[in-house]
């Protein structure tokens, strides 16, 4: 999977991808980033890539031709890549979105700075908007890079183990079960005992127990979304009950 990125800063994302799974990818070939300044595309002798807002205001905003330029350059002007730009307006990142992105074999991501992006880039390039969370970053290399790590570790191969992303936390609309491993005792604290008892069925009927109680207790708000059978429903229903029941008490 490619990765076109256009950014102001292209040295942020250096030492990222210098560093374990995403550095593996890269040498295994199932990952290719190319970074893109987008000051390159600038024209004039400073090459301006930011300008002030029409109608006044605080902040800078990004000028519409460099970024234009760039795409048009690396991508063509006709084009089925996703254009993404990332902006705390943008839809928010979860593991749904992650796998739609996955899907696709060339993603563009586009990095703002400065107060925001010219109109004219949502409206007439960018495809998409993507938001990491409802926070603001001084930029959108950071956001970038999480995307990029939260997509590439669902294309096949890239995790060692092939079954490494079913389990994951959100995955299957939960939150995983508790992990442990050795010592079996660790300063007086154990471990659950159907751990140790080699009966995967108990193990896996546990686990996925673990998962419901602790996304109801965290993440209730995931519940809704999750797919869960009848009997699931059913006790997480009796749960919620027993619990209205001891605070009332
Ligand atoms: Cl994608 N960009 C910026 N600047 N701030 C953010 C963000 C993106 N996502 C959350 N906050």
């Amino acid at each position: 999977m490619r990765f076109d990125i256009f950014t102001l800063f292209p040295g942020i994302f250096e030492s990222p991808l210098r560093e374990s799974m995403l550095k593996r990818s890269i040498e295994s070939g199932l990952l290719e980033v190319q970074l893109h300044n987008i000051r390159d595309y600038a024209e004039g002798r400073h090459q301006v890539t930011d300008d002030y807002p029409y109608g006044g205001g605080g902040g800078m905003v990004m000028k519409p031709e460099p970024v234009f330029a760039a795409v048009e350059a690396v991508l063509g002007v006709e084009t089925t890549t996703p254009i993404v730009l990332l902006t705390p307006q943008g839809r928010v990142f979860n593991q749904q979105v992650a796998f739609e992105l996955a899907q696709h074999d060339r993603v563009a991501l586009i990095c703002g700075r400065y107060e925001g992006f010219d109109e004219r880039i949502r409206e007439h390039l960018a495809t998409d908007e993507i938001s990491i969370g409802d926070y603001v970053l001084t930029g959108g290399e950071l956001a970038a890079l999480v995307v990029v790590d939260a997509v590439i570790r669902l294309r096949p191969g890239v995790l060692g183990d092939p079954t490494g992303a079913i389990d994951d936390s959100h995955a299957g609309g939960l939150l995983e079960y508790p992990h442990y491993t050795r010592p079996p005792e660790f300063r007086g604290w154990g471990v659950p005992e159907v751990l140790l008892s080699g009966d995967h069925a108990r193990v896996d009927r546990w686990r996925r127990e673990q998962a419901l109680r602790r996304t109801w207790l965290r993440r209730p708000d995931l519940l809704e979304r999750a797919e869960l059978t009848e009997a699931e429903q059913a006790w997480l229903r009796q749960l919620t009950q027993e619990w209205t029941r001891k605070i009332s008490e």
